[in-house]
């Protein structure tokens, strides 16, 4: 067995993996990254693409913003799409805030590009990793490269491995709790090089199900329709997608859609997860290792990157001499985690269709949607949530 060191070992290339390998490197803290998959099957997930001004400040820090500031799209609010109105939510009349449109995937692509370029290292195609002693002081990773056995001897490891990993796992049972809301539907997202119908992105209630108008440029859409659980992409063919899209936005919309060839398309189940507490012994959790949320709040990665901020400050202190930040790290985390799930599920429930939850269900989201275009108390909470609350 070839047997090496580092300070934290970091299970996980996705973004709160290689934001938090970036922050500490900054630190002048050494890490590895160990991702079970290639660079290249990591930069194949289509994900979601709104960042906070949280998530921007932490990439600046990193030192990885540069593109993202040119090619990142600020939008000053959304829209929300109901009963054939459009209502528009100025977030930044409301807050003073923004938020940035940025796919997840560029952002991954600029924090390998950094990690790379400053000689980091990253494992990619690590098998079988498995964590060892977390309730020491002297924890140790193993893991298969190329056939040859290896272990990793650190200070701490960041379980940055998402919601299939195998960090959460390792905390014992008698000590994990966890809490879960599966919703009874999915979304069926579609990527094409068409103009988008708005540079804002549009939130839709409509009774035939939810849908979504968002961005990745001026000429690159994404687009989601509420589907159901038993649905499979193959059953859903381009013109079968538009046509469903098309039939749940407002005319005025509608009449911007341009269509296309998707150069992506796929099915996501949706959830709500959190798993506590964040940290046990020398293992962290950060990011969809320790929670899931519905997209509907776009929460996804600006969570992961709030914890890995968190998380990067908290390592910095104990290698300064103070444990009281690591100490603190699950309870900080959680109570930003759990306010973020809180907000994706309201805005999940406010706005798909539920179809076995009957009329009173219909009703009470068309009052929470007429109370919330009458309401600028009401939309000064939802804008506060949505450009995301303090660390
Ligand atoms: N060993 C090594 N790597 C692993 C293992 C394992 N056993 N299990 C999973 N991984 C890797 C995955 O291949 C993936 O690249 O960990 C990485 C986790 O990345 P994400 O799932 O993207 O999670 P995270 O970095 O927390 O980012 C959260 O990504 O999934 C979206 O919606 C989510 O926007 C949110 C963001
Ligand atoms: C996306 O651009 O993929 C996106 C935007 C906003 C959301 C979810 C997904 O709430």
């Amino acid at each position: 067995m070839s047997v090496s060191r580092t300070q934290v070992a970091i299970v996980g290339a996705g973004p709160a993996g290689l934001l938090l390998g970036a922050l500490l490197a900054k630190a002048g803290i050494a890490s590895v990254i160990l991702e079970q998959r290639s660079a290249e099957y990591v930069l194949g997930r289509i994900r979601a693409g709104v960042l906070e001004q949280i998530a921007v400040d932490l990439l600046d820090e990193a030192g990885v913003g540069a593109r993202l500031h040119r090619e990142g799209l600020v939008d000053d609010g959304f829209l929300l799409v109901f009963g054939g109105r459009v209502q528009r939510i100025d977030l930044h009349a409301l807050t003073g805030k923004r938020v940035v449109v940025y796919g997840q995937t560029e952002v991954t692509r600029d924090l390998m590009d950094h990690r790379a370029g400053a000689g980091l290292p990253t494992v990619y195609e690590a098998e079988d990793v498995a964590l060892h002693d977390i309730e020491s002081g002297r924890p140790w990773i193993s893991y298969r490269k190329d056939g040859v056995e290896q272990r990793l001897d650190c200070d701490f490891i960041a379980g940055c491995d998402g919601f299939h990993g195998v960090s959460r796992t390792s905390i014992p049972a008698s000590v994990l709790r966890t809490f879960e809301k599966v919703y009874p539907f999915g979304w069926l997202g579609l990527l094409a090089d068409v103009a988008p119908i708005s540079h804002e992105i549009a939130y839709v209630n409509h009774t035939r199900g939810f849908a979504l108008a968002s961005l990745r440029s001026p000429t690159r859409s994404r687009y989601y329709v509420q589907c159901a659980l038993s649905d499979r992409v193959e059953d859903w063919s381009d013109d079968a997608f538009w046509a469903e899209f098309r039939a749940r936005l407002p005319d005025e919309l509608a009449a911007k859609l341009v269509t296309g060839p998707s150069i992506e398309k796929s099915i996501a189940p949706l959830r709500s997860f959190v798993a506590e507490p964040m940290r046990h012994g020398r293992l962290f959790l950060a990011g969809d290792a320790a929670h899931i949320v519905p997209p509907t709040g776009a929460k996804g990665l600006n969570l992961a990157a709030g914890d890995v901020g968190l998380l990067a400050q908290a390592l910095a202190e104990h290698y300064r001499g103070s444990d009281a930040g690591i100490d603190d790290y699950s309870r900080r985390a959680l109570a930003r985690v759990w306010k973020a799930e809180r907000f994706s599920w309201w805005f999940t429930t406010m706005m798909h269709r539920f179809p076995d939850e009957g009329e009173f269900a219909e009703r009470m989201q068309r009052a929470e949607l007429d109370y919330l275009t009458s309401s600028r108390a009401m939309q000064t909470a939802v804008a506060e949530n949505y450009v995301g609350l303090p660390l």
